[in-house]
């Protein structure tokens, strides 16, 4: 009995493949390897003693799955796979339309060919409209996205729902993540953006480790305790382990369950910095810029429903974020390609 994970040689699929493998799943990835490396498996491989099925396939190419499914016995399927540059979302938006919604699509298809009636998919905090007030509970207003990378993880949730009706013994969980950061323990595994990071967690390291003269800080006139922006990280090790309890609520669960993956606690860019800075023993070059159009001063999750329902709560911290990021960057200065 095997979980399909669909981008699970990404950062966050690799993770969650440890915790399967972990709690005695069997794995098989599909991935294309379009923003991820091989040797994150074989890590996974590594780490957990246990082998990982894996095929170089595209979720869109509808033999490769159908392949897929005859050669293993998959009851459930957890689905990462898709584009989530929300920069590279303005400038390219087709082809963030054509990839996270046919690899969508063309998954459902698949499952119901094969009468696989579990699926996990990765959403975001990023489906919530930009005026909620905090926290944010699975019953806030969603829609009103601020770029296609969001509106896409909307409207898979919309599919997704539409599939659940349409299907009986099919169900879901919608899992909305809130901001993943950190990575394993082992200093194996981790995050490795291709190109100039994004998101803060990977600047801050690759700016310790020198790869980055300075961290910009997007503004430090928000209406926040420092002035800078408020967020709610996880590690990735906590998020990984949500999928493990997505999964097991499905085998008892019909219909379609949203589930915020988040602390419930906010943190600031310069908390993030100073506390990166401590458990480390490393500087952070940092200089205070312009606000980055579209950020919200201040996002973090209502995690009640997972911690009561799914039996999930993150359990390491701030500390642990920062401490695990930077074993993993200082040990893999320049990712997988070390
Ligand atoms: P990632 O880019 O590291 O992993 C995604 C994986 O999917 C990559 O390995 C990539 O090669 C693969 N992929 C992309 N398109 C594919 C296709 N058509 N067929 C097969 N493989 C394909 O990203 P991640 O950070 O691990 O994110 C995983 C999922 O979680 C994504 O759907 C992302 O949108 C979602 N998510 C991520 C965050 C975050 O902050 N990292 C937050 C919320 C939601
Ligand atoms: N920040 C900096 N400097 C940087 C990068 C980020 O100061 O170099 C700040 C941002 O202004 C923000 C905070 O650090 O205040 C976090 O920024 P991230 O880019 O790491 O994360 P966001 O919350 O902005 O974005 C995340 C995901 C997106 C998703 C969005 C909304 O990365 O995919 O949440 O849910 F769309």
């Amino acid at each position: 009995m095997a979980v399909l994970v669909t981008g699970g040689a990404g950062y966050i699929g690799s993770h969650t493949c440890v915790e399967l493998l972990n709690a005695g799943y069997d794995v098989v990835v599909a991935d294309n390897l379009s923003n991820s490396s091989e040797v994150s498996l074989q890590r996974v491989e590594q780490i957990t003693g246990k082998p990982v099925a894996f095929y170089r396939a595209d979720v869109r190419d509808a033999s490769k799955l159908d392949e897929i499914f005859e050669r293993h016995d998959i009851r459930q399927v957890i689905h990462f796979a898709g584009f989530k540059a929300v920069g590279e979302s303005v400038a390219k938006p087709l082809m963030y339309y054509r990839n996270n919604l046919d690899s969508t699509i063309g998954l459902c298809e698949a499952m119901l060919r094969h009468k696989v009636g579990e699926l996990v998919f990765s959403s975001s905090a990023t489906v919530y409209s930009p005026g909620n007030t905090m926290p944010l509970s699975e019953t806030s207003s969603t829609g009103n996205c601020t770029h296609p990378y969001g509106w896409t993880k909307f409207m898979c949730e919309e599919i997704i729902m539409d599939v659940v009706r349409a299907h009986k013994g099919f169900s879901a969980a919608l899992l909305r993540y809130f901001n993943p950061v950190g990575a394993h323990p082992s200093g194996l595994i981790g995050e490795d953006p291709s190109g100039i990071p994004n998101n803060l967690m990977p600047f801050i390291s690759q700016t310790a480790v020198g790869r980055r003269k300075e961290l910009s800080v997007f503004g430090d006139d928000y209406d926040t305790p420092d002035g800078t922006g408020v967020r709610d990280y996880l590690h990735v090790v906590d998020l990984a382990k949500g999928h493990v309890s997505a999964i097991r609520y499905l085998d008892d669960h019909d219909g379609v369950h949203i589930f915020n993956l988040g602390t419930g606690r906010g943190t600031s860019v310069l908390e993030m910095v100073r506390t990166f800075e401590k458990v480390n023993h490393v500087p952070v070059p940092y200089r205070i810029t312009d606000r980055r159009p579209g950020d919200l001063a201040t996002v973090y999750a209502d995690p009640s429903k997972s911690n009561r329902e799914l039996h999930w709560k993150t359990e390491l911290d701030l500390e642990d974020m920062c401490c695990d990021s930077w074993n993993w960057q200082s040990s893999n200065p320049n990712g997988y390609e070390s």
